[in-house]
């Protein structure tokens, strides 16, 4: 039977035990990592989450009857014991904390008994994911996991203090709440008293910081739990956390200044990296030719590269046909790689058909200065040569190329840029490049609504200089708003909002929305800024971003205790899931899924 802790008081956590208390007694309580029986004498590795402390049993220290409960002990037991701090006489651990000490025991209990768990509490695991997801309480034991769960708390009560003294206060806005505008699909939520209606889980507190400048709060911030409906990737989840935050009378650089101090704070505190300041900025623009993406990676080189110039009347129908139709012709070099076997290259081509390629060209430049190319037959010597030249080739590399839609020609590039990187083992895990993106495009067309679309959201301001373009080629209005990027990951993103009406009008009308419309979507937003409205801006970061790449690590699962997998589901829990006839009946909801069911099988 389990025993209580009656008369123990934990005086350390494992690796708060040093050589320091030599010769004094300790009580220590966790978990048995593993049992070693030496002769006459028991070892056990002690976990908690600070760590492991070794343990000796002798008998003649802690008596038959402790002696004997040593001997039942399995991994995962839960244990107290006292004992008293001695320097390890042998097998002294360079690897541990507590590595030159360990503690006699001079008693024993055992608090609980556990089953034998379905994978090893260990750092390095290769578990699978579900197994792992399933046993998430376990999972959670693994001491990287714990390291992450504490580094993330860390790094948010820095945050707060750091806002705090800035000047910003803490508000809770609403989870029952009305849409908000973010792009993705919502979470809803039935209400019980209005039969028919729904709340929604915001998306983001974005409405609600800005009515928060509309009272005057002046600095707002939240660590906001935002849900969003949109299909899961390794940086995404339904629900995820913002550092959100909001301020009056700022523009850019007052937002960004603010914020690039925070991250010097942040990175130094924790993980004692220093980040220079003030961080690079790249116009949206720059940043789609360079790199083919709005958050380049710039821990290495292999930028795009226009040519369309040079090879606009050329005898290859697939690079003229490409720039007929409004597109481009770019291309990047993958130094030193021109030796690559034709079937990697294949491979690459289906990468890049992947991203909506429609082929790749290449053009491999020889050691002895000749070329081998895909598309050379269709080129004079003297293109070839341009080519090179415009991407800087040398003997030994090896030259991509896609021709398409500008959109198709970044979207592929930058995706190989990336993936070619990875392969080569250029991201470097202990490199922290911080850009700033600006003046992304204020719209974007949507093929399949027919209209412009907020590229950010709707309450975005325009830069001053384009707001003529607004009636006559709204495509090319650039928008205030900012995105940080690290070692290309959005981490977060804002802007400076619309707070002059006619403004705000003229946005919805370019967006396709009528004023009745727009004020039945956003009347309490656009009303309260009748009654005396700021300049304000803001921005958000994904706060299990940032933890992943502050921790390393490949995937926001790892920093988020208990996350869903790609179908959004919780594998522990079972949610999402089926619930009594009763709790739809009171919320007059019925479900049709079994009726589609049906439909869908004699179909
Ligand atoms: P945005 O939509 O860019 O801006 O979101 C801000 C940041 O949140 C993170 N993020 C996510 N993280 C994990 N899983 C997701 N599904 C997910 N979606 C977004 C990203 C992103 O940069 N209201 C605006 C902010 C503002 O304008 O102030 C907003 O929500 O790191
Ligand atoms: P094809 O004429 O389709 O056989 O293509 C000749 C070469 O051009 C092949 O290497 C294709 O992979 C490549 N290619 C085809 N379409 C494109 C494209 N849109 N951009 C770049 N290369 C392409």
């Amino acid at each position: 039977m389990a025993e209580s802790m009656k008369g123990l008081k934990r005086t350390h956590r494992c690796t708060e035990v040093s050589n320091k208390n030599i010769g004094e007694a300790v009580t220590v309580m966790g978990w048995v990592q593993k049992r070693r029986n030496l002769g006459s004498l028991i070892f056990i590795d002690l976990r908690d989450r600070s760590g492991i402390l070794q343990i000796v049993f002798d008998e003649n220290d802690v008596g038959a009857e402790d002696f004997e409960k040593a001997e039942t002990l399995r991994s995962e037991y839960v244990v107290a014991i006292v004992g008293n701090v001695t320097r390890r006489e042998a097998a002294v651990n360079e690897n541990l904390a507590t590595g030159d000490i360990e503690v006699r025991a001079t008693r024993l209990r055992i608090l609980s008994d556990a089953l034998t768990p379905p994978f090893p509490i260990e750092s390095d695991t290769n578990t699978k994911d579900e197994l792992r997801l399933k046993y998430r309480y376990l999972d959670l034991r693994r001491p990287n996991l714990q390291r992450n769960l504490m580094m993330r708390s860390k790094a948010a009560t820095l945050i707060r203090t750091f806002l705090d003294e800035e000047g910003f206060i803490e508000v809770e806005t609403p989870m029952l709440t009305k849409s908000t505008p973010e792009g993705a699909r919502d979470y809803l939520v039935p209400s019980r008293v209005h039969p028919g209606n729904f709340y929604a889980l915001p998306q983001s507190p974005q409405l609600f910081k800005q009515l928060l400048m509309c009272s005057g709060c002046d600095r707002y911030f939240q660590i906001a739990r935002c849900f969003r409906d949109e299909d899961l990737r390794a940086d995404r989840q339904p629900e995820f956390t913002q550092v959100d935050m909001e301020l009056s009378f700022v523009d850019v650089d007052d937002v960004i200044e603010v914020n690039e101090r925070l991250l010097k704070r942040l990175f130094k505190e924790i993980i004692d990296v220093e980040v220079a300041l003030p961080i690079p900025r790249m116009t949206w623009q720059e940043a789609m030719d360079r790199f083919g993406s709005d958050k380049p990676d710039t821990r290495f080189g292999m930028e795009l590269k226009d040519v369309s110039d040079i090879v606009k009347s050329c005898g290859f129908g697939v690079f003229t046909g490409a720039i007929e139709n409004s597109g481009s012709v770019r291309g990047i070099n993958a130094e030193g790689q021109g030796s690559m076997p034709r079937k990697k290259i294949d491979a690459l081509v289906e990468f890049a058909k992947g991203y909506g390629a429609k082929g790749l060209a290449y053009l491999v430049i020889n050691d002895d200065g000749t070329y081998k190319s895909s598309f050379a037959k269709f080129m004079t010597e003297e293109e070839l040569n341009s080519l090179v030249e415009r991407l800087e080739g040398k003997p030994g590399d090896l030259l991509l190329f896609a021709a398409d839609k500008n959109k198709v020609v970044y979207d592929v590039l930058g995706a190989l840029r990336l993936h070619i990187a990875g392969e080569l083992g250029l991201l470097d895990k202990n490199t922290f490049n911080f850009l700033w993106v600006t003046e992304f495009p204020l719209l974007e067309y949507s093929e399949e609504q027919g209209r412009y679309v907020a590229m950010h959201h709707p309450f975005t301001m325009p830069m001053e200089e384009d707001l003529p373009l607004l009636d006559s080629e709204p495509g090319k209005v650039r928008a205030k708003a900012y995105d940080i990027v690290l070692n290309g990951n959005e981490i977060g993103g804002g802007s400076i909002r619309i707070h002059q009406n006619e403004i705000q009008e003229k946005m919805f009308e370019v967006l396709g929305f009528s004023k009745d419309e727009a004020y039945e979507r956003f009347g309490f937003l656009l009303n309260a800024f009748k009654y005396g409205v700021p300049p304000h801006a803001g921005l958000a970061y994904g706060l299990d971003r940032l933890i992943m790449l502050l921790a390393g690590e490949d995937n926001i699962r790892e920093v988020i205790a208990f996350p869903k997998v790609k179908d959004a589901s919780c594998l522990l829990t079972d949610a999402p899931n089926v619930v009594d006839d009763k709790q739809l009946e009171e919320l007059c909801i019925a479900c049709t899924q079994m009726e589609k069911d049906m439909k869908e099988m004699s179909e």
